[in-house]
């Protein structure tokens, strides 16, 4: 028997150590958890999807009484991207949450429904996304969806 590892770099920055352009993705996905409709949770989650091109789409977590109706804030965006800028890689994610205390203090991470969704985007382009994790003790930036779901399943074990 042998065993496997799997690390997942994580590198975790203070706001101010971030370049200008990765603080205001994040800005736009703490902007974006005021248009989250999250009357079941009350958990507000924004995301903000940047593409090669420097087009950015929003997106907050959308609900409804038949709970699995509802999306998540990254689908939402990344979902818009890919019906209105269709081709265009994403390179960059940022997601900022709310609870009632305010945001969080440690960074929410992707569920795994919206990492399978987005990683397929990162195989089909062949490009990293980056990934930008708000919380207000500091940032997790990790290099690409698939180091957040390793032992990935994607359209090639269909073959
Ligand atoms: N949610 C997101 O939108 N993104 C995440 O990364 C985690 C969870 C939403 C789904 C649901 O509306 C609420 O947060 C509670 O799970």
């Amino acid at each position: 028997m042998k065993e496997l590892h799997i690390d997942i770099p994580v590198q975790f920055f203070a706001l101010d150590e971030l370049s200008e352009a990765d603080v205001q993705l994040i800005e736009q996905a703490k902007a974006m958890t005021s248009t989250s409709y999250s009357p079941y949770s009350h958990f507000c989650v924004g995301a903000a999807l940047l593409l090669s091109d420097g087009q950015v789409f929003l997106g907050s977590n959308q609900e409804n009484a038949v709970y699995p109706v509802g999306l998540c804030a990254e689908r939402t965006a990344f979902f818009a991207a890919s019906a209105n800028a269709a081709g265009v890689p994403p390179v960059a994610l940022a997601i900022a949450a709310r609870n009632a205390n305010g945001f969080v203090a440690q960074p929410v991470t992707p569920c795994g429904s919206c990492r399978q969704a987005l990683l397929e985007a990162e195989i089909r382009f062949q490009q990293p996304i980056r990934i930008l994790l708000y919380g207000t003790e500091g940032v997790y930036v990790i290099p690409s969806m698939r180091a957040l779901l390793p032992l990935t399943f994607d359209g090639s074990d269909l073959l």
